[in-house]
């Protein structure tokens, strides 16, 4: 499916680290909303993929909205119900965990999803097992600070590795890390597959790789969609199910701004051997 508003975007990456193919659905920057996508457009989505599990990049609900978390409930809660789901933060969960108006609704929105069997990945790992294999996966959350408009700071990497642990060297190991601002420290630390979100594609997009402002107002983001590979890691920044406000002070948290830049479903399948192919749209 591929239109100006919505494609899924297809990857394929070997690994010799499985037997067996799997299917990861990655799930980033949704903004639940009146205008968004529906859950019901993303449950059909996700059947039709039919996925061994879904992992969750961050950012699904908008901080500034009750409604956009109400949304992102129903929707997170029936997803988990039906597949093996891993959630880690992005900086609209952090808004709301950390600021005292929304800090109970947030506790709830987790307990009701951890309920449904949703697993929250807060500089936590666990481990996904499938017929023998074992695959580790990781969550790396950032203070607020790091999310700073229009400086953010600098991250080490003592710092990022002694927030999320070492890199298991035994089985495949996927990070999921909200914001690609800190990628040089995600592929020194060496994940087989890094996931990030964050930056919607940069708003207005210039092609694969390219696209014009990150939400901390960085301009030409690198990092800012599409696949990268360094060693053997390979990253994919997913280009957001959704958008909200990006302006600093901006009054409406759901203006559409996307320019050249399909919202994007993203579906990964770790291949247990083969040359590398990337497939366009669907
Ligand atoms: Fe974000």
């Amino acid at each position: 499916m591929h239109n100006n508003d919505f494609r899924i975007r297809r990857y394929r990456i070997p690994t010799a680290k499985l037997d067996h193919e799997v299917r990861i659905c990655f799930l980033t920057d949704w903004h639940a909303s009146k205008k968004s996508l529906t859950g019901s457009f993303l449950i059909n989505i996700l059947r039709q993929e039919n996925p061994d599990l879904i992992l969750v990049g961050g950012d699904m609900a908008t901080a500034a909205s009750f409604e956009s978390l109400k949304t992102a409930d129903r929707f997170m809660r029936e997803a988990g119900r039906r597949w093996q789901v891993y959630y880690a933060r992005g900086n609209h969960e952090t808004r709301l965990y950390q600021s005292d108006l929304s800090h109970k609704r947030y506790m709830e929105y987790i307990h009701r999803l951890k309920k449904a069997g949703v697993c929250f990945l807060d500089n936590t790992h666990e481990t996904f097992e499938t017929g023998g294999n074992k695959i580790e996966i990781y969550g790396f959350s950032l203070p607020m600070g790091y999310y700073r408009k229009p400086f953010p700071p600098s991250l080490s990497y003592a710092r990022f590795e002694r927030t999320v642990g070492k890199v298991p060297d035994d089985r495949l190991c996927i990070l999921l890390a909200h914001t690609p601002l800190y990628a040089e420290q995600y592929f020194a630390w060496g994940a087989d597959l890094i996931l990030c979100g964050h930056y919607h594609g940069g708003v207005v997009r210039f092609d694969e790789h390219h696209g014009a402002v990150s939400p901390q107002l960085v301009l030409f983001p690198r990092y800012c969609c599409g696949e990268f590979k360094k060693g053997g890691s390979t990253l994919i920044t997913g280009a957001g199910l959704g958008e909200h406000g990006f302006l600093p002070g901006f009054p409406h948290p759901h203006l559409p701004l996307r320019y050249n830049n399909p919202r994007e479903f993203v579906t990964i399948d770790l291949i247990p051997s083969g040359e590398q192919e990337t497939l366009n749209g669907a």
